[in-house]
């Protein structure tokens, strides 16, 4: 539908951007910490935090330190927290059994946060990286990833995540078929009501550097990503793969990275209407710190017009490293 719109001076535009009050009267799309997953990386140990130096104001924490941040999330009014394992050398093997381990540090650390802060929703990674000996998602024979057998660990490694009490799980490895495999498994073991968001249109990213540094896996990983994630080229074939997820049971969508990848926001929601999230990932972070670090963009500005953004694009909501910071604005 096309406004009918009367010529000057009947129409003056400027007239809702007179002030403050009109301005946020007019606005169409606005930002809340409801809007906000909060990704913390977790490690072992007790009572500390490491920084990231690619990624200012990030640490590594301890699975005690992680509860903090939870109770932080929870009182800043941020809906849900997603776990990622920081992991050395010696966690990761040939056959990532590790993954699907119930003492693992992430399962230490679900288990833990929901015992602490039950409010707010954990949510967590599945892929094989953090516990493979080559930094890939998936396992590698005779120098290929491959697929089948990788989806088998993927339901282990759910599993034990639902087991541990994890509201959301976040299959982030791009394997085929791996909603469909995780679902029934859910389903056949009592956990019918533990939600899938599905990293559907993940894409093979150079912006995702500085969290291969948080977690360990930059000099693990051998070769790249390009064989199981999206060609940074594709958009219908993240219509496709929305399509394929919300039929094998994902309840939420989400496009990876985030601001390069807006349009492909707009499109799913526009054609599913489903709940669509963004993950504005570590490299976008860095590159919006390390400007304002300098002082040639102003941080807070940045920050927050970001994250407008990708609910003017059609999210719902936004994985970002500055949840906290941006629901602390929010607050005023
Ligand atoms: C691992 C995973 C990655 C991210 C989330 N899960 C990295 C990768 O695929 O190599 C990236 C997040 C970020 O850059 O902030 N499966």
């Amino acid at each position: 539908m096309k406004p009918t719109i009367a010529p000057y001076p009947a129409t003056r535009l400027r007239r809702m951007r007179k002030t403050a009050s009109l301005r946020s009267l007019a606005r169409q799309n606005t930002l809340t910490p409801d809007d906000l997953i909060w990704p913390i990386f977790v490690m072992d140990g007790e009572d500390s935090e490491t920084p990231i130096a690619s990624m200012p104001g990030v640490t590594r924490k301890t699975v005690d330190r992680a509860v903090l941040a939870a109770k932080e999330a929870h009182s800043l009014g941020i809906p849900a927290i997603c776990i990622f394992p920081y992991t050395g050398m010696e966690a990761r093997t040939e056959d990532c059994a590790m993954a699907w381990d119930p003492e693992n540090v992430s399962n230490r650390a679900i288990r833990a946060i929901k015992d602490a802060v039950p409010d707010i929703a954990v949510m967590t990674d599945i892929a094989l990286d953090p516990y493979n000996i080559n930094g890939h998602d998936g396992f590698v024979e005779n120098g290929q990833i491959v697929n089948d057998r990788t989806v088998e660990a993927l339901v282990k490694m759910a599993l034990a995540q639902a087991a541990a009490g994890a509201d959301i799980l976040g299959p982030s490895d791009m394997m085929d078929g791996r909603i469909a495999a995780i679902r029934s498994g859910l389903e056949s073991e009592g956990f019918q009501d533990v939600a899938i968001l599905s990293y559907t249109a993940k894409y093979a990213s150079g912006f995702y550097g500085p969290f291969r540094d948080a977690v360990g896996a930059s000099a693990a990983l051998k070769g790249d990503k390009k064989t199981y994630q999206m060609d940074p080229g594709n958009s219908d074939e993240a219509l496709r793969l929305v399509e394929r997820d919300l039929r094998e049971g994902a309840d939420m969508i989400m496009v990876k990275p985030g601001m390069p990848y807006l349009d492909i926001c707009r499109r799913v929601k526009d054609t599913y209407g489903v709940p669509t999230f963004a993950y504005q990932v570590s490299g976008e972070y860095a590159m919006m710190q390390a400007a304002a670090q300098n002082g040639w963009l102003d941080g807070e500005t940045v920050m927050m017009e970001s994250l407008l953004c990708f609910k003017r694009a059609g999210c719902d909501g936004i994985l970002t490293y500055f949840a906290p910071a941006a629901a602390r604005v929010l607050a005023g």
